[in-house]
């Protein structure tokens, strides 16, 4: 990323330089200088949940690709293949798989009847629709799957 301090480094070697002339022009750019770096530690307060919100999971996206790789075999959230491995809370904590670590693991690994993904879903994508499942355990497999 573009460093802001880098350019305002470069800035106040200059003005020291122009502010070793008087007393009054010294005492200036100390101000301007404090301003700055005010700011930029504003600044730094203000970006930093944006940055920390696109590193997480994105429930948009999981919901995607539970709908492209899931739904077949695990449609609202249950499971036609095997009846007491289903996505809802009860059977997740029962077999130990109500955790991001648990789902993101069987859904990279695979486990029996069920494949993995690991070659299909980039690592990203398994976050999220490990946090997709978890959330709709959470909250019943109500909402309707879009
Ligand atoms: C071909 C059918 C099939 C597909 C597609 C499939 N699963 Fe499964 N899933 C299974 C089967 C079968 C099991 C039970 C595995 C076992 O423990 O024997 C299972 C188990 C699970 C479990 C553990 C459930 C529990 O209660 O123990 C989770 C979580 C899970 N699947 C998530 C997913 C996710 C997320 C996807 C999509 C990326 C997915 N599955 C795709 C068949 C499938």
């Amino acid at each position: 990323m573009f460093d802001i301090r880098l350019v305002f480094g470069w800035l106040m070697s200059k003005c020291d330089r122009w502010s070793q002339g008087t007393e009054s022009r010294f005492l200036l750019t100390r101000l301007v200088g404090l301003a700055c770096m005010t700011l930029i530690g504003a600044a730094t307060i203000l970006v930093m949940p944006a940055a920390i919100a696109a590193d997480s999971t994105d429930l948009a996206s999981g919901s995607q690709v539970f709908q492209a790789h899931c739904e077949g075999c695990h449609i609202n959230g249950g499971n036609i293949i095997r009846r007491g491995k289903t996505l809802k809370l009860n059977a997740l904590q029962r077999n130990g798989m109500d955790s991001l670590e648990g789902i993101a693991q069987i859904v990279t690994h695979g486990k029996n009847n069920m494949s993995a993904f690991h070659d299909r879903l980039t690592e990203q994508q398994i976050q999220d629709v490990a946090a997709y499942v978890l959330d709709q355990a959470e909250t019943g497999w109500k909402e309707p799957q879009k």
